[in-house]
């Protein structure tokens, strides 16, 4: 199917009480994971590319790591018949619009500490920008850190206001909300439990659907609570990356006189696969396309 407009299955999903998972992917093999589980699971799925993941496809160059990516997801959407939306996740205001003039059809902006009226003037014209191209946009208020290896953070700091939320979700027109709510980026087991009564107390402000930011550290107990309170869209990388090196090494440790790159990149896809499976159905998903 050519890229989906996620937007709508994300309303759905916040009106039924499910989340869209959204996998972050940086290549070829990532990519074909997260579409091909959605295939699998029925499930409409976004697959999402990050700043850094640019600087990676790009070697260096966002430019051309965003033609690389946009090429990528779109031939991986095209793959399969389930819903596929290709989403520029913790973009800057440049990155958001040359995604959108490559076809991405969802796009996030990262304001990265910006004192929050700047980041709703920027966020407003680009919001504009993005439904001009029919595309859905997710912006954030607060912020949910993201800790160099080994740097220990407090999520606390940067927690969502809930009037701020509000103000935020009026002033710009974003289509989706992505709020700090305890959780940090890159945890590799799942500790955090999510402040549920902040999220219901920004929930009773806003009535959009809301995302959460790094999903691996957080707990499955905490999660369901917090999809069925509004979270609509659910962020995963880290616990996609620990399933695919975990395989990609064994294999390499099975093998280490061993050259070919195909035996441990399909390896890491098959071990994806099956992790963004398993979230599809954490999640609700499962089915559900
Ligand atoms: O934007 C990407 C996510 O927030 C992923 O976070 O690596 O903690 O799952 P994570
Ligand atoms: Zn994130």
């Amino acid at each position: 199917m050519t890229l989906t407009n996620i937007f709508p299955w994300i309303q759905r999903a916040f009106h039924e009480g499910w989340a869209v998972g959204a996998f972050n992917a940086v290549n070829m093999e990532t990519a074909q994971a997260i579409a091909w589980a959605a295939e699998a699971e029925k499930a409409p799925a976004i697959i999402q590319v990050s700043h850094r993941a640019l600087l990676y496809a790009g070697e260096g160059s966002v430019e051309r790591g965003l033609h690389m990516m946009a090429a990528v997801g779109k031939a991986a959407a095209e793959s399969v018949g389930a819903p596929v939306c290709l989403h520029l996740d913790h973009g800057t205001q440049t990155e958001v619009l040359l995604a959108l003039e490559l076809g991405f059809t969802s796009v996030m902006f990262d304001a990265d500490g910006l004192p929050l009226d700047e980041n709703i003037a920027i966020t407003r014209r680009l919001a504009q920008s993005a439904h001009a191209y029919a595309a859905c946009m997710e912006a954030e208020v607060g912020d949910v850190p993201k800790p160099e290896a080994g740097e220990v953070v407090d999520a606390r700091i940067g927690l969502t206001r809930p009037a701020d939320a509000a103000a935020f979700a009026s002033a710009t027109g974003v289509d989706t909300l992505a709020v700090a709510i305890g959780s940090i980026h890159s945890g590799k087991s799942k500790t955090i439990a999510l402040d549920l009564e902040l999220l219901a107390a920004i929930r009773a402000l806003v009535d959009l659907p809301l995302v959460l930011h790094g999903s691996s550290g957080v707990t499955d107990e905490s999660l369901r609570p917090g999809i069925a309170l509004g979270l609509a869209k659910v962020n995963v990388y880290t616990q996609l990356n620990l399933g695919f090196t975990a395989a990609a090494r064994q294999v390499l440790d099975q093998a280490p006189t061993d050259v070919d790159l195909r035996p441990y990149l399909g390896a890491g896809r098959s071990a994806m696969i099956a992790v963004v499976r398993e979230r599809m159905r954490i999640f609700g998903a499962s089915g559900k396309a």
